[in-house]
């Protein structure tokens, strides 16, 4: 079926476990991808649902709730509650955010269990699991690790090794060892219902070749899924565990539902709840898109299992497409919710108020589309200040202010018409179609481009045609520059939506802009001559080297200490020894290394009472470009001394870590005032 054929769609996001926070990294992932094609069919006019929720089960919530020494479902109501709340502030736009602790989840996914055992649908089978003696518990999925098999790293876990990303069944571990006690399981038998994904494979098959057109990404991973020696084989639909949705079956007693059965599920279970007498339709007619954006290690569950499991069901549609990203990393490692290597939603809107567009935009910018990509603050702020500041809000900026000055804030009618006019007007209306072509085939990066593109030619378009000048002379020509500006300026507008909802609902009152649609772009002039515009206001403000400096500085892995690496204590010292050492607070303005050595850079700092150079062995942890603008504290009255031929005035007060490397030590705020005493 062609898209324009579809009548509705459903579109799904990876339902996130409820075990941490959400992070930039789950955002590119496919929240934000989501929510712009979903903002963008509805721009449209199309008939649209956007379904996601909490997944509250498997071994992530048991594992967190032993950590925290709570109950699971303590545990997913805490994070519920968090995640809901930070991707509504970040503007994803879900028609309905469900969880699978639900009632109706529950009886839901039961029940589709239910019917593929009725229909003979699952081999009942007995085998060999690993079982901790200690625990007495069976080690499914993430209760279990080891070496993996395929790329002998340690740490690969019973479902999966996060490093080469193969999927693996606890017994292929080499060296196994309970996640629960440390101890080595024993092996124990157990009776587990197993989906005959062997016997579905030529029905999968004929799926996954007649979807040739999904990304590579995804393609080739279901192709060579599909290819493995032996073939796909049979895979646990349940599990020897308390926490989850309980198999409906008689012989069933302490069993649950593998999570990875239950989550998708989920999808269908949240529409019933959003829509309780329509939902059939958007399940079951043939005429409904659906599409699940998700993250590459998801991409086997929606691409195989769950389609096998819709096929074995009978009555649903298939997913029309499956849209997964790659990984984000952050500043050159993997984010990792355990080791604190993230950055989070809610942490980014204390820090940065108002401003989830400047995030969405980068993300978007920089999304891991085809292969993993990296997050690094200075690109944040290089992308704000010179392409959202600099391009984007600059065009608007100048157009309003300029309109404001000699228009008195109404659109102007057009005088003269010249080619260049002709030029900017063909631009305009190319634009919306460069865009939902890149939309359309989930290119959203190229997407963004093409409307950055837009606003890029406005601002050649007032450089070139210079109204500032050309008022002293040619009023009549300014009033068509600004008619123009005005005209694509309105077209931004719409066409941002989808990527910077906030800024365009901005933009939108300033402009007094009555439609967003994009059914309606083919019309050029969306603002009538005479029409009075609002006061204008900065979009956007530059980011400065400080505020991304404390950034970085946030960002600090928790690894377990052993208290015995750390350095013994002195010696007592007096009060008064202690306040001869006069501390204070100060920026670095400056930062070069000392040529010749490894381990020193030279710094120019400003005291608050001097400006002063200091000699630091800091260069092993810190680049110079990094630290500009940073606070630290200095030992301010510290004699000076030559280092390499270089008078240093003071020293850098550092924290030292148990592995030698070496952090600054700040004040707590953004800014404190240079020469503030530290006692
Ligand atoms: O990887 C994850 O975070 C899973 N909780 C995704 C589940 S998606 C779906 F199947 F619900
Ligand atoms: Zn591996």
């Amino acid at each position: 079926m062609t898209q324009n054929a579809f009548k509705r769609h459903l579109i799904t996001a990876a339902l996130p476990y409820a075990n941490g926070p959400v992070h930039i990294g789950h955002l590119a992932g496919c929240y934000l991808p989501a929510d712009i094609y979903v903002r963008y069919l509805r721009s449209k006019g199309e008939d649209v649902v956007f379904i996601c929720g909490s997944d509250e089960h498997g071994v992530p919530i048991t594992i967190k709730a032993k950590q925290e020494g709570k109950q699971p479902q303590d545990v997913v109501d805490h994070y519920h509650r968090i995640m809901q709340e930070a991707f509504k502030e970040f503007g994803i736009s879900f028609n309905h955010y469900s969880r699978t602790s639900s009632k109706i989840h529950h009886q839901t996914a039961a029940d589709f269990f239910k019917t593929l055992h009725d229909q003979n649908g699952f081999q009942v089978q007995e085998t060999e699991q690993y079982f901790d003696t200690e625990a007495q518990q069976f080690l499914a999925d993430r209760y279990i690790t080891g070496t993996c098999p395929k790329c002998m790293q340690d740490g690969a876990y019973g479902d999966q090794c996060e490093r080469c990303g193969t999927s693996l069944n606890p017994t292929d571990l080499i060296q196994p060892r309970s996640k629960l006690s440390g101890n080595t399981p024993v092996l124990k038998k157990t009776k587990n219902w197993f989906l005959p994904l062997d016997r579905l494979q030529p029905k999968i098959k004929a799926y996954i070749e007649s979807h040739a057109e999904w990304k590579t990404n995804v393609f080739g991973q279901c192709k060579s899924w599909l290819d493995q020696e032996g073939g796909l084989q049979p895979r646990a639909m349940t599990r020897d565990l308390d926490w989850g949705v309980k198999v409906p079956t008689e012989d069933a007693a302490g069993k649950v539902l593998y999570v990875w059965f239950d989550a998708p599920i989920g999808y269908i279970s949240a529409t019933k709840e959003y829509l309780p007498d329509t939902w059939q339709q958007y399940w079951k007619q043939n005429d409904t898109r659906l599409i699940h954006f998700i993250g590459k290690d998801n991409i086997v569950f929606h691409c195989i299992i769950f389609p096998a499991m819709l096929m074995e069901h009978g009555g649903f549609i298939l997913p029309d497409a499956v849209p997964a990203n790659e990984f984000l990393n952050l500043e050159g490692e993997k984010i990792s919710t355990s080791r604190n290597w993230a950055v989070w939603l809610h942490e980014y809107l204390n820090d940065f108020p108002n401003q989830q567009d400047v995030l969405r935009y980068v993300l978007c910018a920089n999304a891991p589309e085809t292969k993993d990509n990296d997050f690094t603050w200075h690109d944040f702020q290089a992308r704000n200040n010179n392409e959202l500041v600099a391009i984007l809000g600059n065009f608007i900026n100048r157009t309003l202010v300029l309109t404001e000055k000699y228009f008195q804030n109404t659109v102007p009618a057009c005088g003269i018409i010249t080619e260049k006019e002709t030029a900017l007007e063909a631009n305009i209306r190319a634009t919306p179609k460069a865009v939902s072509k890149a939309l359309d085939q989930f290119k959203f990066r190229e997407a963004l481009t093409e409307v950055m593109n837009l606003a890029r030619a406005g601002n050649k378009y007032l450089a070139d045609t210079e109204p500032w000048k050309a008022i002293s002379h040619n009023a009549d020509y300014v009033a068509t520059i600004l008619n123009y500006a005005l005209q694509l300026a309105a077209h931004v507008c719409i066409l941002m939506e989808p990527f910077l909802p906030f800024t365009s609902k901005r933009l939108q009152h300033m402009l007094q802009l009555k439609a967003t649609h994009w059914n309606t772009l083919d019309v050029f002039i969306r603002l009538e001559p005479g029409h009075r515009l609002e006061k204008s206001e900065l979009l956007f403000s530059k980011l400065d080297d400080i505020t991304i400096a404390h950034q970085i500085s946030k960002l600090k892995p928790s690894e377990p200490v052993n208290t015995t690496q750390l350095a013994p204590l002195n010696a007592t010292c007096t009060f008064e020894d202690f306040q001869k050492a006069d501390i204070r607070i100060a920026t670095i303005l400056h930062a070069e290394r000392v040529p010749k050595t490894e381990k020193l850079l030279k710094l120019i700092l400003d005291t608050g009472i001097d400006e002063r150079t200091v000699v630091s062995g800091i260069a092993a942890d810190y680049k110079p470009e990094q630290i500009i603008g940073t606070q630290v504290c200095i030992v301010a009255n510290l004699a000076p001394r030559k280092i390499k031929g270089i008078e240093s005035k003071g020293m850098i007060l550092m924290a030292e870590q148990p592995d030698g490397k070496l952090l600054f030590v700040r004040p707590d705020a953004i800014h404190s005032v240079n020469g503030a005493k530290v006692k």
